[in-house]
């Protein structure tokens, strides 16, 4: 549609005032720059700067992505959590890889994480599930995620009942609900600006330590 064409040629990109990025005074572990830049972006009241993109495969190498919530990072990775039965869920059990996508709109900012996925013991899984909000712990104990759905009325009627079944049993957790840590490979943070002199620095893993490089924006 040549309208709509025109509509979206004319929005706007990187307004406001965004900050300076200089990749000379960045710290060696790309762990402890993304945290600046996510304190940064709470900082900054950006909404929800912890929604993040996670691609994963199947096992014909297809790809999907959808937006997910960062629960954590710390030396280990990057961790999210899922039902196993979710087709994120299963994809991740045929292929263990995943790249994670932040992008902080209002700085103008983006981080990229490349890496395997490994699964966390059903310690951790518990402690997650425990900490979710009682609709996300009915939600999650459905284990229905990613299945057709016949009516709106089943999706309430079931939820009604896996809220019930937490009330008797507050202490309950799916065995299916597994936490998930990408151990990233690379980490990619770029910094946009208005004219266009976007700043771009990527982190590789060498063994134990990292390398970084400037890239082309
Ligand atoms: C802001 C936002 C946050 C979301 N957070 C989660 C989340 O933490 N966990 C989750 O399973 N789905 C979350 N979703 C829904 C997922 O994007 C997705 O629809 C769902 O996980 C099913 O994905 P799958 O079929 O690929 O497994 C969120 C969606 C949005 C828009």
């Amino acid at each position: 549609m040549a309208d709509l064409r025109q509509l979206l040629r004319d929005l706007p990109v990187f307004g406001g005032e965004l900050p300076v990025f200089d990749p000379a005074a960045t710290p060696d572990d790309p762990v402890e720059l993304f945290t600046r830049w996510l304190l940064g972006a709470i900082r900054a009241q950006v909404p929800e700067p912890h929604a993040m993109t996670l691609a994963t495969a199947d096992a014909d190498g297809t790809p999907s992505a959808r937006t997910l919530i960062l629960k954590d990072v710390d030396a280990a990775g990057w961790r999210f959590a899922a039902h196993d039965g979710s087709v994120k869920g299963r994809e991740l059990a045929a292929r263990p890889y995943a790249a994670l996508t932040f992008y902080w709109q209002p700085l103008a900012r983006q981080v990229r994480v490349r890496g395997p996925v490994v699964r966390e013991g059903a310690e951790r899984s518990a402690a997650d599930f425990l900490a979710r909000s009682a609709g996300a712990r009915a939600e999650a104990l459905l284990g229905r995620q990613s299945q057709p759905l016949t009516s709106l009325a089943e999706r309430d009627t079931a939820m009604a009942g896996a809220a019930e079944r937490l009330a008797d049993d507050p202490g309950l957790v799916p065995a299916a609900w597994t936490l998930h840590t990408v151990r990233a490979e690379s980490v990619e943070f770029w910094q946009g600006a208005k004219d266009r002199n976007h700043t771009r620095l990527a982190y590789r893993r060498a063994g134990t330590t990292w390398t970084k490089e400037l890239l082309w924006p």
